[in-house]
């Protein structure tokens, strides 16, 4: 699992299925599956995370699968270690699947080419954060009751976003009008990507069924992509006053109050941000039960 853009949509709607059912499992309290009971996953972060590595924790603990987390501060990479040979260390402790987090584009499927484990790509650089996808998709799915047809605006540093790239491939390939807005500087060009481009906030908005936030890598302000944090927030901060009452917030987290996103807004009615998180639980556990089913690992 390195990207959705290999799947198709029936593909993407059986996972996306399968999450569904997870996520009714866990509001049920369920949480003694046995799908993975004798397997083994290494979550291998070399990048800092919450989410995404507890969450893929949880999963697999919920599957009934043994867990081991590497964690880059602390590991032999300090000694000069380097990626393969760790990979190749760890796989040798009989893991079947390995969660990969990197800086690095193609660092998931550097190791995915090079060991017999499942891997799944939990962010590689600007590249690709497919489960990211999937849970933003699968929750858009449960509040919205569809996905084909909705506008969903993606607002912010878009061409640098590994979840940007992967909520559009897969809301693209469901049939979504993708519409992106930001700075022009981060901005890509509506040639190469299935998406409408803005830089106007309010007109993006329009009509828009669903927003997902964006957050704001301070380094981008360094690089003078956006001069300010407090031009940022004016022009394409969203606050409660902009969503109307049935727009769906999403914001991948970790957020930047007061600057992407302000509190009022994050935290009221249109908000989904924290049920994004409990369906980040489900939908990793249906993408390992799926990969260790499949790959007979
Ligand atoms: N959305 C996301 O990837 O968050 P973490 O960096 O906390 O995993």
């Amino acid at each position: 699992m390195l990207s959705l853009e290999a799947l198709s949509a029936s593909e993407l709607w059986e996972l996306l299925e399968r999450g569904s059912y997870f996520r009714e499992r866990l509001d049920k309290g369920e949480k003694t599956g046995k799908e993975l009971k004798g397997r083994t996953v290494a979550n291998m972060f070399f990048e800092p995370s919450t989410r995404t590595r507890m969450s893929f924790e949880l999963a697999a603990q919920y599957l009934g699968a043994h867990v081991i987390n590497f964690a880059h501060q602390g590991s032999s990479l300090v000694k000069g270690e380097c990626l393969l040979d760790t990979a190749w260390t760890i796989e040798a402790m009989a893991v079947d699947c390995m969660v990969i987090r990197h800086g690095t584009t193609g660092a998931a499927k550097l190791v995915a080419n090079n060991v017999r484990a499942a891997v799944v790509n939990a962010g590689d650089g600007t590249h690709a954060h497919p489960t990211q996808g999937l849970l933003d998709i699968l929750t858009i799915w449960r509040h919205k009751g569809r996905v084909e047809g909705l506008k969903v605006v993606i607002v912010g540093d878009v061409l640098h976003s590994r979840v940007a790239r992967s909520n559009i491939q897969g809301l693209a390939k469901l049939g979504a009008q993708v519409v992106v807005v930001g700075p022009a500087t981060m901005l890509p060009d509506s040639a190469d990507w299935p998406v409408e481009v803005e830089t106007d906030l309010d007109r993006a908005l329009e009509g828009a069924d669903c927003v997902n936030v964006l957050r704001i890598q301070k380094e981008r302000q360094e690089q003078g992509l956006f001069p300010s944090q407090q031009e940022y927030f004016k022009f394409w901060g969203i606050d409660a006053n902009r969503l109307t009452s049935d727009m769906l917030l999403l914001h991948p987290g970790p957020m930047n109050r007061g600057i992407e996103i302000e509190g009022r807004a994050a935290d009221g009615p249109n908000s989904a941000i924290l049920d994004q998180v409990t369906n980040g639980v489900a939908i990793r556990m249906a993408v390992l039960s799926m990969l260790l089913e499949r790959s007979g690992h």
